[in-house]
């Protein structure tokens, strides 16, 4: 599917309302980790809001029902993400429930660790839980999503895929650990996995989208541990108060999730996949070298995060990893 812009409607301000506005999802059931913090939960309150029935999957439960407050049409289930075994457990669950899934989002993830840490088996977590656990779960649920009949899966991705690199021969930074170049690995990997799963699945009804939000940090207050980063980004203003510039990408947790759910619901996506959106559109194709300063970080897509060689021997190495 080319990566060419629609031309939606909607700009970068649009927000989960203007997205879904008029769009009825009563009777359609969608899967979203880690739906229940920032973007995972306006996610899921915006998907409930349309008429969905949302299952919020979740490391701590009991966690995420608090963090939801009683939102209705939501489920709450166990899944670690980096546990083989309960995600497991989690798509056994649902494929002997005979629960279709209309919509995954593949929202979960872990930002920039100040330190390397690695999984059970060894793989280094940003990779790990973005990647491998969300690769691990849309397989384990793929009779779920067939039985949908036209279901679509949204990996939530970010403007840093431009800039990463798979590092094929060293995947778990046993060198040189970084943490901005390990989360670029992995949201890299989120759109080279959504390139690969459209191109085997979009002729059984599936399709692939990943999403880059934008940057949301919330509405502060933010703790002074992250302040003067925030400030050197143009984050937060002298005051410490949040920036909201949807122009230049800085969005509240609406505008952040709106793209995400234009992903899993917009009928202007019908018979479209395997594609990177970003400001609820298709993103423009832009493969020129642009600079990444602390002020600005390009987020348009680039042809190295759709290669097609590239997201087949992702999918082949990330079998091998789980076998
Ligand atoms: N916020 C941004 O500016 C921004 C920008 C670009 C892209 N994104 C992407 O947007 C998505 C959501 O970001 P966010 O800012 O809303 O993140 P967040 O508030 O940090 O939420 C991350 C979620 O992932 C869950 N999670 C982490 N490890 C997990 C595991 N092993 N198993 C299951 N769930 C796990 C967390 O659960 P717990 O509550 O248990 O910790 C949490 O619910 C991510 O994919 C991120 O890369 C965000």
């Amino acid at each position: 599917m080319p990566q060419i812009p629609l031309n939606t409607p909607f700009t970068a301000a649009s927000t989960t309302a203007d997205v879904l506005h008029g769009v009825d999802l009563r009777g359609r059931e969608a899967v979203v980790t880690g739906g229940h913090s920032r973007l995972g939960r306006e996610v899921t309150r915006a998907l409930t809001t349309a008429g969905a029935t949302v299952t919020v999957a979740a490391r701590n439960p009991a966690q995420a029902a608090a963090a939801l407050h009683g939102l209705p049409g939501v489920h709450i289930e166990q899944l670690d993400l980096t546990d083989p075994a309960s995600i497991d457990a989690f798509a056994t669950g649902r494929i002997d429930a005979s629960r279709p899934v209309h919509m995954l989002v593949n929202n979960a993830a872990v930002m920039f660790g100040p330190q390397r840490r690695l999984d059970t088996r060894g793989h280094e977590l940003a990779f790990s839980t973005s990647h491998l656990g969300h690769f691990h779960l849309t397989r384990m649920l793929l009779p779920a999503l067939r039985e949908a009949g036209n279901a679509r899966v949204v990996t939530v991705t970010s403007g840093a895929a431009r800039f990463g690199a798979i590092r094929w021969n060293d995947l778990n930074f046993a060198t040189g650990y970084d943490p901005v170049a390990a989360y670029a690995q992995a949201k890299l990997a989120n759109v080279l996995f959504t390139v690969e799963l459209d191109r085997r699945f979009a002729g059984a009804g599936l399709r692939a989208f990943a999403a880059h939000p934008g940057v949301v940090i919330g509405p502060g207050p933010h703790s002074w541990q992250v302040l003067d980063s925030y400030r050197a980004q143009g984050l937060v203003d002298e005051h410490g108060t949040t920036v909201i510039d949807p122009g230049a990408g800085k969005k509240t947790a609406s505008q952040g999730a709106a793209t995400i759910v234009f992903g899993a619901a917009s009928p202007l996506l019908d018979g479209i996949g395997g594609v990177y959106l970003k400001d609820n559109d298709i993103a423009v194709l832009d493969d020129e070298r642009r600079p990444v300063t602390a002020s600005s970080i390009p987020t348009d897509a680039n042809s190295a995060m759709l290669d097609p060689e590239q997201a087949r021997r992702l999918w082949d190495v990330s079998e091998q990893l789980l076998a």
